[in-house]
C-alpha cells in the first residue's frame, strides 16, 4: 500500500486525512461548522455546501504539510460519496476528481457509514493500537452515529449487509435531543456523558423500546419522548429542566444514558443468537461513549466474541476513517472512473 489522501464532506465536518498502510494516520484535519448552524438547531444544507466549498482547499493543504507528504507520493484519493447532504457530497467528491486528475492518482468513493467501521483499524500518529485480528469475518458490525443507528454482517470491510436500522430517531441524535431538554448545549453527546457521571443510572425507568420480538430494528423516539415528559411534565410544556435541581438531571442523563445502552446491546445480542460471529465491531460518534462502550465490551465477554472499538479520536466523524477504507478498496483492486457518482441515501 503506501499513503492515501482522504476527503469527508457528507454533513457539517470539512475534513481531509492522509493514511498510511491504510491504518497509520500521519495527519487528519477536521473543521467542524458548529458555529455557523448553531442559531438554527440543526445542519442547514446550504450553508454546510458553501461553508465545504470556501474552506476544503485549506483543510486539504493542511493535512498534506502535516503529513510531509507531497502529491507525487501519494498512492490514491479517497472520498466519500454516500450517504449524506447531495450539495455537500458534491464538494467533496468534486475536489477528490480534480485532484485525482490532475495529480494523475486512482479516485475510489467509499460510504461514510461503512468507514465508521473501518476506524477500528486506524492507529493514532504514536501508533500504539494494537491491530486487530486478520481473523475477524463474520463479524456484526454496529454503527451508532448523529445521523444513523444500523446493523450489519460483516464478511469484510466493504462486504456489507445491513439487518437493522433505526426506524426514527438515531440514537446520537436521541442524545443531542436530551441534552437540548436538559438545557446543556450541542452537539448534546458528550455533555450528556459528562452530566450523566455524577448521576445515578438506577434512579429512572425509561421505556426500552425493543420493537418486535425477532425486529433487529431500533427506535429511540420513544425513549426521548419519556424524558421530554419526564422533564417537562406530561404535556411537555408545563415546566423546564432549570425546575430541576443538579442532581436530578444527572439522573435523567444517566438513567436515559442506561437505556440507550441496553437497547444497542440488546439487538446485537438479538442479531448474535440467530447467527454466530467471530467479533462485534463499533463504530461513529456515540461510540465515544464510556458507558455505550462498557455495555458492548461486557457483551462481547457474555457471549464469547471479540468486540472492537475505534480510538475516541476516530469515533466521530473524520477523514481518516475515509483514506483507510479507501486504502483497503484500492489494495483489493477497485476504483472509480472521474464519472463517480454522489448518493444522499444507500
Ligand atoms: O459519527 P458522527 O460524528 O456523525 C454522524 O455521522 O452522524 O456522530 C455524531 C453524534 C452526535 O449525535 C453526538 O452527540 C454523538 O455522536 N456523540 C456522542 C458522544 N460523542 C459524540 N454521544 C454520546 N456520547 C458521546 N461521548
Ligand atoms: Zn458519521
Amino acid at each position: 500500500m503506501g499513503m492515501t489522501l482522504g476527503l469527508e464532506t457528507t454533513c457539517d465536518e470539512t475534513s481531509a486525512a492522509v493514511v498510511a498502510d491504510g491504518v497509520r494516520v500521519c495527519s487528519t484535519v477536521v473543521r467542524s461548522q458548529i458555529d455557523l448552524h448553531a442559531k438554527y438547531g440543526g445542519v442547514v444544507p446550504e450553508i454546510a455546501a458553501r461553508a465545504h466549498l470556501e474552506i476544503l482547499n485549506a483543510v486539504i493543504a493542511r493535512a498534506m504539510e502535516q503529513a510531509g507528504v507531497a502529491a507525487e507520493e501519494l498512492d490514491g484519493v479517497g472520498v466519500a460519496n454516500c450517504p449524506g447532504l447531495i450539495g455537500c457530497l458534491l464538494v467533496g467528491v468534486a475536489a477528490a476528481k480534480a485532484l485525482a486528475f490532475a495529480w494523475e492518482k486512482p479516485l475510489v468513493g467509499v460510504n461514510h457509514v461503512h468507514a465508521h467501521l473501518y476506524a477500528i483499524r486506524l492507529q493514532n500518529s504514536a501508533g500504539l493500537k494494537v491491530q486487530p485480528p486478520t481473523d475477524l469475518w463474520p463479524a456484526l458490525g454496529l454503527v451508532i452515529s448523529g445521523g444513523h443507528t444500523s446493523m450489519y454482517w460483516m464478511d469484510g470491510f466493504a462486504q456489507l449487509c445491513r439487518i437493522g436500522s433505526t426506524i426514527d430517531d438515531a440514537v446520537g441524535e436521541a442524545f443531542d435531543k436530551v441534552a437540548q431538554i436538559l438545557q446543556l448545549g450541542y452537539p448534546g453527546g458528550p455533555l450528556v456523558e459528562q452530566l450523566a457521571r455524577s448521576g445515578d443510572p438506577a434512579a429512572i425507568q425509561f421505556p426500552t423500546s425493543l420493537l418486535g420480538r425477532e425486529s433487529l430494528d431500533f427506535s429511540f423516539s420513544g425513549l426521548k419522548t419519556a424524558v421530554l415528559y419526564h422533564v417537562n411534565g406530561s404535556k411537555g410544556i408545563q415546566r423546564d429542566a432549570s425546575a430541576l435541581s443538579r442532581q436530578a438531571l444527572a439522573d435523567v442523563a444517566a438513567s436515559f444514558q442506561k437505556t440507550a445502552a441496553e437497547v444497542l446491546a440488546a439487538k446485537c445480542r438479538r442479531a448474535l443468537e440467530h447467527r454466530s460471529a467471530k467479533a462485534l465491531l463499533v463504530g461513529g460518534g456515540v461510540s465515544a461513549n464510556e458507558a455505550i462502550r462498557g455495555k458492548l465490551l461486557a457483551l462481547g465477554q457474555e457471549m464469547g466474541l471479540k468486540v472492537f472499538l475505534p480510538a475516541p479520536e476516530f469515533c466521530t466523524d473524520n477523514a481518516a476513517m475515509i483514506a483507510g477504507l479507501a486504502a483497503h478498496e484500492l489494495q483489493s483492486g477497485h476504483q472509480h472512473g472521474l464519472d463517480l457518482p454522489v448518493f444522499a441515501t444507500v
